[in-house]
């Protein structure tokens, strides 16, 4: 079936069709072979891309960046506080004349109706780098990767989800493995597990493409599974003073030793959008370790750090994903 994404916005999972989907996994694997042996098709050649974070970011932004620059488009960057969007001028006001400058414009910020509004507002492309509820781009990335580390087809992997699922990566890790046709499991304490509209559309989803949603408390349902995904616990923009009952909930979720032990799984693959408090080698990580005594909090390092790890390639595939969602909806 052809597939024609030009022209389209990337804001959430839910916009797109499984084949949609399952194009833009196939061309983010096209993408990187090209890149590994040196192939630039200079397909953007001329455009202007305009990456909007109001919060801040290292994979996503360089992602953004490298992959404009590969395919030969120019990028200007705006963080927070730097243009008047916002404080001084509206954004509706604002995509409309950033959308007569450029050709594509990427926003990461809080509320997911920011990202909609200029959507609606926008002449070209707008792709979600971010919000509050849904990460997009970043879970393009995650069922690539895990389609290129596992022999198994899409629709034959499971994977887990343990921590906060109400927020950004439990939503769109549970949304993009149900359009791949995947069995998920979002595994979360009550308090902390998705929104019923998200599982509404979930099992909608599964209904087209096979998949196996289950959301629930219980660890024991890693069985088997041949990938185990986490977040950090307190995301961008939560108030520090959530941290103490965040850490009450998901103590238990940690992934440890013995949790990929449970699994009963041996290859089973570790994986994490990133940043991750592992260690105490940050200024937060230290701080929760002084106030909570916890030095490693989503994950420990031996696991972050083990051969079952494969945190690193993952940060690599957002590039490759990145650039098949400017180059889908651009060209
Ligand atoms: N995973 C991710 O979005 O990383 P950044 O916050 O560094 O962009
Ligand atoms: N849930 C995290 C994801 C970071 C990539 C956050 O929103 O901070």
């Amino acid at each position: 079936m052809s597939v024609n994404l030009r022209g389209r916005h990337f804001l959430k999972e839910i916009d797109f069709t499984p084949v949609e989907w399952s194009y833009l996994i196939d061309l983010t694997a096209q993408l990187k072979v090209e890149r590994k042996a040196g192939k630039f098709q200079q397909r953007l050649a001329g455009k202007n891309l305009a990456l909007l974070f109001e919060k801040t970011s290292t994979r996503t932004r360089c992602a953004f960046e490298v992959a404009a620059y590969d395919e030969g488009a120019h990028v200007t960057t705006l963080d927070a506080g730097t243009s008047q969007m916002g404080h001084k001028e509206s954004i509706a006001d604002t995509v409309r004349v950033l959308s007569g400058m450029f050709d594509g414009i990427e926003y990461r910020g809080a509320a997911q109706g920011t990202v909609e509004t200029m959507a609606k507002y926008s002449d070209v492309p707008v792709w979600n780098g971010l919000t509050d509820q849904w990460h997009p781009t970043q879970s393009l990335c995650d069922i690539f990767t895990m389609a290129e580390a596992s022999k198994k087809a899409l629709p034959e992997i499971s994977y887990a989800y343990l921590g906060d699922s109400r927020f950004n990566m439990g939503c769109s890790l549970l949304i993009g493995g149900a359009l791949a046709g995947a069995d998920v499991r979002i595994i979360s304490p009550t308090a902390l597990q998705p929104g019923a509209d998200v599982v509404t559309h979930a099992n909608q989803i599964a209904t087209q493409t096979g998949a196996k949603i289950t959301i629930t408390e219980d660890l024991d349902q890693v069985e088997g599974c041949d990938f185990i995904h986490t977040d950090i616990w307190v995301s961008m923009g939560e108030p520090e003073a959530v941290w103490a009952q965040r850490i009450e909930l998901l103590r238990n979720y940690q992934v440890n030793a013995a949790l990929l032990q449970r699994t009963g799984n041996p290859a089973v693959k570790f994986m994490h959008c990133l940043p991750s408090f592992h260690n105490r080698e940050t200024q937060i990580g230290e701080k929760i370790f002084q106030l909570f005594g916890m030095g490693e909090l989503e994950v420990t390092d031996e696991v972050f750090e083990s051969a079952n790890s494969i945190v690193f390639d993952q940060a690599e595939n957002r590039m490759h994903s990145i650039k098949a969602v400017i180059v889908a909806t651009l060209t």
